[in-house]
């Protein structure tokens, strides 16, 4: 089984280029189907979850043809299949973002319950909510959900928790219905307001998007277009994370520091140095760790994205810190694994208790979601010994050549086949 394996490192030092933001480019890869016309896309981050929902578009119908490293082209014309396959749809959650694309274009879509991180229940219902709003008919099978409408008209929906996967793919469906569809407590992440510009330069009629109202107005048809995604704040956040915590200087390029303000504020908090510039920030970690209180909320609160490499950055400062997680119900399973690694922390349903130690040591430990796989390598950084990751293959579909990136700032980090 592959892993990763982390010896203890000096301070993190140079310049980090962040890639394209996965959780932007997922859905605007789901919704290419919308459109007839050929699509190019660039900053698509070479990761196996592009690489699945690019399988998925395939199956589907579309061409899909990479260009460089971090281009792709995608002509969606000839899209005739409304079902996804279970071996895809069970390997990535968002995978089920093609669901609103299809039901569009084909009125009809059939998609596997789709898989995955573990963390929580992650249900779908809000999603189901906007296309029944919008006419579509629901039907619930062992393992499938198909969803079917001869018309898709507007209407005003209320989600009542501001899902991402949801409003992105109400976003979608609407664009092309009949009439209106006024969405409200929409989730407000910067992914949302990318893919509604992507759809909007497509010729789409989206107004609001990165607010809690979205007023989308259906139009017949959506042309191809070329769009660059934007840069992902989460890994350019643990980048960050990682400045502070081996106590370097990194400078990370290619970020938009507005999209991770509440990530800057918690880490001036805590007491590291953040410099912000146009499109770089630069970290600086040469002043004492102190214990914070994070509470993870929807955008633009904390992200739930970042709650595990702050605790395990927590894990290492003076004093007692709390983090509270309110997005998902089970998205503590890194904690046994830093508890091994020597952290003092203490979990009672969704708020962790950690009292700072002076240090962590190396142990063999497993990635146990994407997010949960960068806090151990965050950890082994500064652990005494050698740190060995399993189940890498979660870190795989988030992180864009991480231990090239983490090697660059001399980090000591490689893969053991
Ligand atoms: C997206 C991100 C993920 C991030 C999350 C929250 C992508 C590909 N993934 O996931 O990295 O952690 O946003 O910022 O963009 N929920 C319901 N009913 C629904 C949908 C969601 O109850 O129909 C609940 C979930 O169980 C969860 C919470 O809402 O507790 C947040 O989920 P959601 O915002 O939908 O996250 P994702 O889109 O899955």
């Amino acid at each position: 089984m592959k892993r990763i394996i982390i010896e203890k490192s000096p301070p993190l030092k140079g310049s980090v280029r962040v890639s394209g933001a996965k959780n932007s480019a997922l859905p605007i890869l789901a919704a290419t189907l919308l459109s007839s016309g050929t699509c190019r896309l660039e900053d698509v981050p070479d990761l196996n979850d592009v690489k699945i929902i690019s399988e998925v578009l395939e199956i589907l119908g579309a061409k899909v043809e990479k260009i460089g490293k971090e281009e792709v082209e995608i002509n969606a014309s000839d899209i005739r299949a409304y079902e996804a396959p279970y071996e895809l749809m069970n390997k990535m959650r968002a995978s089920f973002l093609v669901m609103g694309p299809l039901l569009a274009r084909l009125g009809r879509a059939k998609i596997a319950m789709p898989g995955g991180c573990a963390i929580g229940s992650r249900p779908i219902d809000l999603h189901l909510k906007g296309f029944k709003a919008l006419g579509a008919e629901i039907i619930m099978e062992e393992g499938f959900v198909e969803a079917k409408a001869d018309k898709l008209v507007g209407n005003e929906i209320y989600l009542d928790f501001p899902s991402v996967g949801a409003t992105q793919n109400i976003l979608m469906v609407a664009s092309l219905a009949e009439g209106e569809t006024i969405l409200q407590n929409a989730a407000m992440e910067p992914e949302i307001t990318d893919l509604a510009n992507y759809i909007n330069k497509m010729g789409g009629d989206i107004r609001g998007a990165g607010t809690s109202t979205i007023r989308i107005k259906g139009v017949n048809s959506l042309n191809g277009v070329n769009h660059q995604i934007i840069p992902d704040r989460i890994e350019a956040g643990t980048y960050m994370v990682g400045a502070a915590i081996t106590k370097g200087d990194i400078m990370i390029e290619n970020v938009l520091s507005n999209h991770i303000k509440p990530v800057i504020a918690k880490l001036n908090e805590i007491g590291a140095e953040v410099l912000e510039y146009e499109n770089s920030i630069r970290v600086i970690g040469d002043r004492e760790l102190k214990g914070v209180d994070i509470k993870t909320l929807p955008y633009p609160g904390f992200p739930t994205d970042m709650q595990s490499q702050f605790m395990t950055l927590l894990s290492v400062a003076n004093g007692k810190s709390t983090v509270e997680e309110t997005v998902f119900e089970n998205r503590f399973m890194h904690v046994d694994e830093l508890i091994k690694m020597g952290a003092n922390i203490v979990t009672n349903d969704r708020k962790a208790i950690i009292n700072g130690v002076n240090g962590l040591k190396g142990a063999k430990v497993k990635a146990t979601d994407l997010r949960a796989g960068a806090s151990l390598i965050l950890a082994g950084l500064i652990a005494d010994g050698v740190t060995e990751i399993s189940d890498i293959y979660h870190i795989d579909r988030g992180y864009s050549n991480i231990e090239e990136k983490i090697l660059n700032l001399g980090g000591k980090i490689y893969r053991r086949n």
